[in-house]
């Protein structure tokens, strides 16, 4: 530790884990994205609330840029540290801290992976329902600074559904603990809601109290083949009517070709142009028999034109990965993502719309469409050709997306449904939230963080 900062820390925190090894700047300093070059100061790895505290309180004196890390799976820049910043990884901050079977709560430290809380709360009978792929790497912490989505929102809601009580500190080294795991509580301002979704812009989340719920019941997967986009909400609208929904994901056949080229197993022998995977209760016979009718409706109507429903678990994980595959399979190509999503009611006119644009403009890239089709949440993916440069790349599809943020805030959308803003659509912020609102958000900002440190140059410019 040759910087004289550095130093400093470790005499405020001597227990502290500090790192400057060129590995662990490479590794902690980006996220999913590979766009920006990691160049951080150094790496902190704290293993209690005092060193976060600690690190804050230096960061202020110090005027360090301090970017909070978690699993860096995000898909928007918002853990990368391109500039100097330190970087403070609740990845050592991954306990259990208690079970309260009366409230139904687990409290968890931030750095804990999303699949260690389910299996902690399967072991008591319930469940923590917010879900997605990268469960296995990214942290309650970072999913609650993005108020991450995924698969089940159709049913449960976002994360923030799912926050009795969070433990933060703020920028400027205050600790608040909000909410406490009450259920109701009108005494003011809902300062927890407030962190939820922040990007890390606010404070460090280092503890939360997470609302559990009972099992489902028991379900079944059925993938759909679909003739035409057009159909999509229509089967859609057929099977909400009929059946309980525990989620409902569209895909298209590039999106297919791609995940079977990464070892999934071919589900029909025809090709389609489009696909959905759909899950559903069939706790009584009557929910089988339903689901049966709404395929055979829609099969009649024209909707859907094959389809295979689960027999056992194992079947449809098989199916289900299908669909959860596309984003690793997707990774090589360094696919440049947009994330948008307007009301289901404004969906039909929008998918319209965007199919247009997008095959007006990207004639001549590999476009790759998925999502939570259920919930008005596209993923829309363009994978770099090989023949064509980064910079280049990035530029092409920054003049699309310029586009496409034009037609979302046509029909009241937003830019980013569930990935956040980060770096990758800050340009965009304000074609989704207003100038007075972001004006606003910049207050928050400056009360919470009056240094301006935590997660600089994340969401806007400050
Ligand atoms: P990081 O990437 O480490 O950080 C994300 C942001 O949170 C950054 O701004 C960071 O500074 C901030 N942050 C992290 N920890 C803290 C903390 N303790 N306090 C304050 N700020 C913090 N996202 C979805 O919403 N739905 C999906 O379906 C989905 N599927 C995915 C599938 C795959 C295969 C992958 C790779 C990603 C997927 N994502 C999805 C994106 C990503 O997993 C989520 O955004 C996730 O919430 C990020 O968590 P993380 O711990 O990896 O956060
Ligand atoms: C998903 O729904 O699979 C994720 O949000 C990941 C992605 O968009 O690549
Ligand atoms: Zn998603």
């Amino acid at each position: 530790m040759t910087d004289s900062r550095l130093q400093r820390l470790k005499d405020a925190a001597p227990q502290l884990r500090l790192s400057t090894d060129a590995a662990d700047l490479e590794h902690y300093g980006r996220d999913w994205t590979r766009r920006w070059t990691p160049a951080p100061l150094a790496i902190a790895l704290p293993a209690s609330l005092e060193e976060v505290q600690a690190i804050v309180r230096w960061a202020n004196q110090e005027a360090v840029a301090v970017v909070p890390s978690g699993g860096r799976t995000g898909l928007s820049g918002g853990a990368v540290a391109a500039n100097g910043e330190l970087v403070l990884s609740l990845e050592r901050m991954n306990r259990v801290l208690d079970f309260d079977s009366v409230d139904r709560t687990l409290t968890v430290q931030a750095g804990i992976p999303l699949e260690a809380v389910h299996n902690a709360a399967r072991e008591h009978g319930l469940v923590y329902p917010v879900d997605f792929a990268a469960r296995g790497s990214c942290s309650i912490g970072g999913n609650i600074a993005t108020n991450a989505g995924g698969i089940r929102v159709i049913r449960y809601g976002n994360t923030r559904e799912w926050i009795a009580g969070l433990t933060v500190v703020t920028g400027e080294g205050e600790v608040l603990r909000l909410n406490r795991g009450l259920i109701k509580n009108s005494s003011g301002y809902d300062l927890r809601q407030l962190m939820i979704g922040s990007e890390g812009t606010l404070g460090i989340v280092v503890e939360a109290t997470l609302r559990l719920t009972d099992p489902p019941p028991p379900t079944n997967v059925m993938l759909l083949a679909l003739p035409s986009f057009e159909s999509l909400m229509q089967v859609f609208a057929a099977f909400r009517e009929r059946l309980t929904l525990e989620a409902f994901e569209f895909f298209t056949d590039r999106a297919l070709h791609h995940v079977l080229a990464h070892g999934a197993q071919k589900p029909f022998d025809e090709v389609h142009p489009f696909y959905v995977v759909t899950e559903f209760a069939v706790g009584f016979d009557a929910r089988e028999a339903a689901a049966m009718a709404a395929f055979e409706f829609c099969m009649e109507q024209g909707l859907v034109s094959d389809g295979v429903i689960s027999q056992s678990d194992a079947q449809a994980a098989q199916l289900w990965r299908l669909r959860e595959g596309i984003t690793e399979s997707l990774a090589k190509y360094r696919p440049y993502k947009n994330d948008v999503s307007v009301r289901i009611s404004a969906m039909p006119a929008f998918l319209a719309e965007t199919q247009a644009l997008l095959g007006r403009e990207y004639p001549h890239f590999d476009v790759v469409w998925f999502g939570h089709i259920g919930d008005g949440n596209l993923h829309i993916n363009v994978l770099k050709p090989d023949d064509t440069g980064d910079a280049e790349f990035v530029s092409q599809c920054e003049q699309v997306t310029k586009l496409l943020s034009q037609a979302l805030e046509g029909h009241g959308g937003s830019i980013s449904a569930e990935h956040g803003i980060g770096l990758v659509k800050k340009a965009y912020l304000l074609g989704t939230r207003s100038a007075e609102e972001v004006a606003l958000m910049r207050g928050i900002k400056r009360v919470l963080d009056p240094n301006g440190l935590m997660n600089p140059g994340k969401l806007f410019d400050t």
